[in-house]
């Protein structure tokens, strides 16, 4: 699987602007690099197919953070760091206990972190030492909030943490309350490695916005939260697998596609801002769906979803679409057996790391985020007294 991705990376480049800052350049950054034409993701110079085989998400995560691979001693003090940061106040699981049960979980989620916050006494002490500490504390804790809210949303209660498994091991046995087999973790693993950053996406840039006022990271937290939640950013995962669940068979595949086709409708867990070859996280993500709904006897997703790929780049791959993250991830969730509205939560665990890294990377040399817009609207319009109004 691993291909080598060589070379040096030219800046500046020259870049078309467009509208939703298309193109446009926010900071520099030794975090992470896509090339969108040639279908690469890099973290820290390392190759995401690498890093899917190889790493490890607290791995992942360290990389992001740190800028470098830990040694053996590093990786085992950061990860008992983050397994140390697990438990969570009662009176956040309260707060969560307190919401109507059909809240989607990722306005749950953005809630617990936003609770989470509320009984941090050192949130507003803004420097790269105490954000580094919350950064990773938010890490941790992301996942266990995620726990705890699907297992509330069950009607359960949640579980605490156990500090023998992995991080991956871990979330899925808080939401779930059953310790995941070997297997299943490792998908888990390689979902978290594959989603932990991304560019200046919607919700990292978010974060960083949020944070360039020098508020508190749980704050730039909760903004990435709410922003990764949209159906053209993380919540694609859940509207792309319940477009499948409609296709009953190969047919109904071809017809899906060329309904949206003629409609003009977008078809979810396609097209990308940046990439306009295959994204390399669909494919890892579409070898292990085959592998996963194979075993778990939902081979037909699989297939279902394969004929729709093929659909969509015959009609559209000439244009630069293709499957983006969002587009298998769900059917591997599904097969899972993890319930739709709990994939997007899922991206927001990995995702943090990439948030935290980033605002963290900006902090040192911050300058607050301020564009300006177009002004395109009158200016000498006459002030009409509200009862002269028609
Ligand atoms: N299906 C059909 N046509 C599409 C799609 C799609 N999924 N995506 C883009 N296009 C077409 C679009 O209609 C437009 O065509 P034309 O130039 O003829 O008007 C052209 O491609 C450019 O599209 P755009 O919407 O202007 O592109 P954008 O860069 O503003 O948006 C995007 C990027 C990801 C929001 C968009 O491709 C989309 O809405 N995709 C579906 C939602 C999705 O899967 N989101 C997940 C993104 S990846 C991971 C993540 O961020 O979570």
């Amino acid at each position: 699987m691993a291909q080598k991705f060589v070379g040096k990376v030219e800046w500046p480049v020259t870049v078309q602007l467009g509208r939703g800052m298309e193109g446009a350049i926010a900071t520099e950054t030794r975090i992470g690099y896509v090339d969108g034409e040639k279908g690469w993701l890099v973290y820290r110079g390392y190759n995401i197919f690498d890093l899917a085989e190889h790493s490890t998400y607290e791995e992942t995560a360290y990389l992001l953070l740190f800028g470098k691979l830990p040694t053996r001693t590093e990786l085992d003090k950061f990860s008992a760091k983050l397994t140390g940061y697990r438990e969570i106040p009662g009176k956040v699981i309260d707060v969560l206990k307190l919401l109507p049960k059909e809240v989607h979980p990722m306005a749950a989620l953005r809630t617990g972190i936003a609770a989470l916050g509320c009984y941090d006494r050192k949130a507003d002490e803004v420097t790269p030492e105490n954000d580094t500490e919350i950064g990773i504390r938010l890490i941790s804790q992301l996942a266990t909030v995620a726990g705890a809210v699907a297992r509330i949303r069950a009607g359960k209660e949640p579980v605490a943490p156990d500090p023998k498994l992995s991080h991956a091991a871990n979330f899925l046995y808080m939401s779930t309350g059953k310790k995941p087999d070997d297997f299943t973790t490792r998908v888990m693993d390689v979902s978290l490695i594959l989603h932990a950053d991304h560019g200046m996406n919607a919700s990292t840039f978010t974060c960083m916005v949020i944070n360039s006022s020098l508020t508190d990271l749980y704050s730039a937290v909760c903004g990435g939260i709410g922003s990764l939640k949209g159906p053209l950013h993380g919540g694609a995962n859940e509207k792309a697998l319940e477009e499948l669940l409609k296709i009953k068979d190969i047919p109904g595949a071809v017809a899906y596609v060329k309904d949206a086709i003629e409609n003009k409708k977008k078809i979810m867990g396609f097209g990308h801002r940046v990439y306009k070859a295959y994204d390399p996280r669909a494919k890892v993500l579409g070898k292990y769906s085959e592998k996963v709904t194979e075993m778990k006897g939902m081979k037909h997703l699989y297939e279902i979803a394969k004929k729709v790929e093929d659909e969509v780049i015959a009609a559209y791959g000439g244009k630069g679409i293709f499957p983006n993250v969002d587009f298998y991830s769900g059917t591997i969730y599904y097969a899972l057996g993890i319930e739709v509205p709990l994939f997007t939560p899922i991206f927001a665990v990995s995702r943090v790391a990439g948030w935290v890294a980033r605002v963290l990377e900006y902090l040192p040399d911050n300058r607050i985020f301020r564009p300006r817009a177009a002004y395109v609207g009158p200016l000498e319009e006459k002030y009409v007294p509200i009862a002269e109004r028609r």
